[in-house]
């Protein structure tokens, strides 16, 4: 089986596990992870941000970071099909009481025009005051897209206009980084608060962080331990982050390589891939699905006309080449 459901799947490998097996660990509820610490210490610095926090999941590094620049009762901007719209299950409206609006593009980006309109101000008692905008980079459910940078810092010169806030899912912000050679630190500037995950193309077993200014950390520190999200000697998880940053980033070129293939093999114009992620347009989508897993390829329909593959660590060259042929013959190419 070749498995392109998703970047999730990646197992950690040997090297990883040695990494892992030999973490150096402590309390980290009592700050006492040392593994954890270099960790946090090197990823806020990595987005020139003061301060960052390991989390389990992107959800939850999502839920403390939007919960850190929106209070309850107020709102986020973001794009309709956001992860924090549409998959984190009403988290942000369930755990932390703020509202959401959204504006729509194909490709997931930024429309300052659309955000213009929507924004809000404190107007007291009648509207929902808008807090803060939301922009995800690379874009999961539009096909792994970057967001440029020029795009991002016109948002941040209209934000610091009219005072909001800038959260950045970032669940995927190295692959961004790999296909355009953005520094991270530039993705950093232009947010008050991000997510980034280590769990995805990165190939860690668990783990994400929430980076942001020390106060916003000190304050998710405890919404965190609220949540359940108080870890213990986490430094066996945050070892396997570290060696992913080690060994892992460069190498998603490799997967933004194959994804562009499978795009290809699918119709579509191979530039229109950014990164590692595929979606593409089938009205037969469950079908196709179930007709790709009975030939050796597993792919996720992500609508009922829309079909995703995701490229990562656990792909080769060679199952690419082998998947490309494979759906091009069910596509009909
Ligand atoms: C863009 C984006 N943000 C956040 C998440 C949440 O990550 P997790 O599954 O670790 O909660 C995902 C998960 O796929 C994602 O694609």
């Amino acid at each position: 089986m070749i498995d392109l459901r998703s970047d999730t799947l990646t197992r950690p490998t040997d090297a990883m596990r040695k990494a892992m097996a030999r973490a150096e660990v402590g309390d980290d509820v009592y700050g006492e992870d040392p593994t954890v610490n270099a960790l946090q210490e090197r990823v806020a610095e990595m987005f020139g941000h003061e301060a960052a926090l390991f989390t389990p999941t992107g959800s939850m590094a999502n839920v403390l970071a939007v919960a850190s620049v929106v209070s309850p009762g107020e709102e986020v901007l973001c794009e309709s099909s956001a992860h924090i719209a549409r998959a984190e299950l009403g988290a942000h409206g369930a755990i932390s009481g703020i509202t959401m609006r959204t504006w729509t593009h194909p490709r997931g980006k930024v429309d300052l025009g659309a955000i213009e309109s929507m924004y809000a101000p404190d107007m007291g008692p009648f509207f929902v005051r808008t807090a803060a905008v939301s922009v995800e980079n690379t874009h999961n459910f539009a096909g792994g897209s970057v967001l440029p940078i020029e795009e991002l810092r016109e948002l941040r010169a209209w934000a610091d206009t009219v005072g909001t806030r800038i959260h950045l899912d970032g669940a995927r912000l190295w692959n961004a980084h790999v296909a355009t050679g953005t520094p991270l630190a530039d993705y950093g500037r232009v947010a008050d608060v991000l997510a980034v995950c280590l769990s995805k193309g990165l190939g860690a077993p668990v783990g994400s962080l929430m980076v942001g200014s020390a106060d916003a950390i000190d304050a998710a520190r405890v919404r965190r331990k609220r949540m359940g999200g108080g870890m213990r000697q986490v430094g066996v998880l945050a070892a396997a982050g570290a060696y992913a940053l080690d060994h892992h980033v460069e190498r998603l070129a490799d997967d933004h390589a194959h994804a562009r293939l499978l795009g290809e093999a699918l119709g579509l114009d191979p530039d229109s891939v950014d990164t590692n992620i595929v979606v593409v347009d089938r009205p037969d989508a469950p079908a196709f699905v179930a007709r790709a897993a009975e030939e050796g390829v597993r792919i996720a329909a992500v609508g009922p006309r829309a079909v995703r593959l995701v490229t990562h660590l656990d792909v080769t060259r060679a199952d690419a080449e082998w998947a490309a042929v494979v759906l091009s013959g069910l596509a009909g190419r």
